[in-house]
């Protein structure tokens, strides 16, 4: 097995080289050296453009091409491999796609009949493919346009090595790219319940976006949350222009965090694809239901803490938004829901750049019964949330300079805020026409 490592490109819109940007200690193209060695591949050579700064020293040969396009490099390479079996080509913006993968591509090869194997993570394809060594005429010939051109030419040849490494599907591209990396490189790989107990919400964010391989890879991964009786009745909008952020930030309650976070999630409980599901059979869709619309927003309230829970496991952060409730029927309008669609809640995501003291929880035995509700243990439960609210504030004060650019009270427990906040004698705020906006978007809420 020889590998050919592509880094011809000039990196314009990362703005650097990439075969030279940084994942933690190491370069790209060192780490993507290493991983194929490891491996047992016996040679690697990498593939610049004429004029491409020095690479560090490498555990590979550099070979330099003109001009620069992937299967020129892919030439290159194959001219410089002497005798072989199998063949990997690995484009360099590939950076973390051959953590895992190279090891099991070596292997899956040895054994395989198919002539050309490609990394696949849960039915999609990507980056690295192995090739026989008689598949190097049909590269090299004239006519051949692209990699993609011989791996089309005929399915039977194909298979895809199953693997869960998602960066076989995102490159490296632009500088947001480049801060995903190396988030994930730096993540602490741990156990989901120590992610769940780091939870904080986040609400103030690095400029760079998410990239939207990343995001579309945590919807993707969300959406096999539970749901009821298979209905999947839940959606989301993702807003990444400024303007349109600005106008939903109004909507919600003039929130910083949601001005400010390069994207905003709105996660709706959504009936609208029941209704279609129901008109295909000749039947109408029974969403006046208050119990059909509880169902809903449960769907859409998993759905969306699936999303948070994978956009924290890769780095990122977040906030969800309740205040999206505030103005249903406009912010429905704007994101063009249809009829049977609201926004349960939205959701600030980007790269955290503050440092919140975690808020911490009330006592386990105030949520964990057993057998049966044990309300005289409570009093004592409360106490404690109140003595851990009043710890958070005083912590805040002190380390943060207040919350939300306001001093915290540091005499409030969590049961006095709880008595403003949802206390009968403080009048509503805000969501009062909740009802009458619910039923304008279509959702009936009866109970008979
Ligand atoms: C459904 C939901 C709606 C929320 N709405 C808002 C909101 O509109 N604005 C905000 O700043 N935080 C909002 N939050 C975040 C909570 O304030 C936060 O989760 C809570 O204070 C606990 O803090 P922690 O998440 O850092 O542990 C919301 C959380 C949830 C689950």
């Amino acid at each position: 097995m020889r590998a050919i490592i592509t880094a011809g490109g000039v990196g314009a819109r990362l703005g650097e080289d990439k075969a030279l940007a940084l994942l933690g200690e190491r370069t790209i193209v060192e780490r993507l050296v290493e991983r194929y060695r490891a491996a047992g591949v016996e040679d690697v050579v990498v593939v610049r453009r004429t004029g491409a700064a020095e690479l560090p020293p490498l555990d590979a040969r550099v070979f330099v091409c003109d001009p620069p396009e992937m299967i020129d490099s892919v030439r290159a390479g194959l001219a410089a491999i002497g005798e072989h079996d199998w063949f990997v080509v690995h484009p360099v913006d590939y950076a973390l796609a051959a953590d895992d993968v190279a090891d099991r591509l070596v292997r899956f090869c040895a054994d395989t009949a198919a002539e050309i194997v490609v990394s696949e993570c849960f039915g999609r394809r990507g980056h690295p493919l192995a090739l026989r060594a008689e598949l190097a005429a049909e590269v090299l010939d004239a006519t051949t346009e692209s990699l993609r051109d011989v791996v089309r030419r005929d399915p039977e040849r194909v298979v895809g090595l199953p693997v869960t490494n998602p960066w076989i599907l995102r490159d490296i591209d632009e500088p947001c790219d480049l801060v995903a990396a190396r988030a994930f490189v730096e993540r602490p790989v741990e156990p989901v319940a120590s992610l769940m107990r780091r939870h904080r919400s986040r609400r103030r964010f690095r400029p760079e976006t998410v990239p939207d391989a990343q995001l579309e890879w945590i919807v993707d991964s969300a959406r096999y949350a539970a749901t009821s009786s298979m209905m999947q009745a839940y959606a989301v909008v993702a807003v990444r222009d400024a303007g349109r952020r600005d106008r939903i930030a109004t909507l919600c309650a003039d929130q910083r965090h949601v001005r400010e976070a390069p994207v905003f999630l709105a996660v709706c409980a959504d009936l609208h694809k029941i209704e279609l599901a129901c008109a295909r059979h000749a039947a109408t869709i029974h969403a006046d239901s208050l119990d059909v619309f509880l169902q809903a927003v449960i769907d859409a309230a998993i759905f969306g803490q699936n999303i948070q829970l994978a956009a924290e496991s890769e780095g990122l952060g977040g906030c969800m938004i309740g205040a999206a409730r505030n103005h249903p029927v406009e912010l429905a309008e704007l994101l063009e829901l249809p009829a049977h669609v609201v926004v349960a809640f939205g959701m600030a995501l980007g790269w955290p750049a503050d440092d919140p003291v975690p808020r911490g929880r009330m006592p386990l035995g105030a949520v964990l019964h057993d057998e049966r509700y044990d309300a005289d243990r409570l009093a004592a439960d409360l106490d404690a949330a109140d003595a851990g609210m009043r710890a958070w504030a005083r912590e805040t004060n002190a380390t943060q300079g207040g919350y939300g650019g306001r001093e915290v009270n540091e005499e409030r427990g969590w049961t006095d805020r709880m008595a403003r906040l949802w206390g009968a004698e403080v009048p509503e705020k805000g969501r009062a026409d909740l009802v009458a906006a619910l039923r304008q978007l279509g959702f009936g809420l009866r109970t008979d």
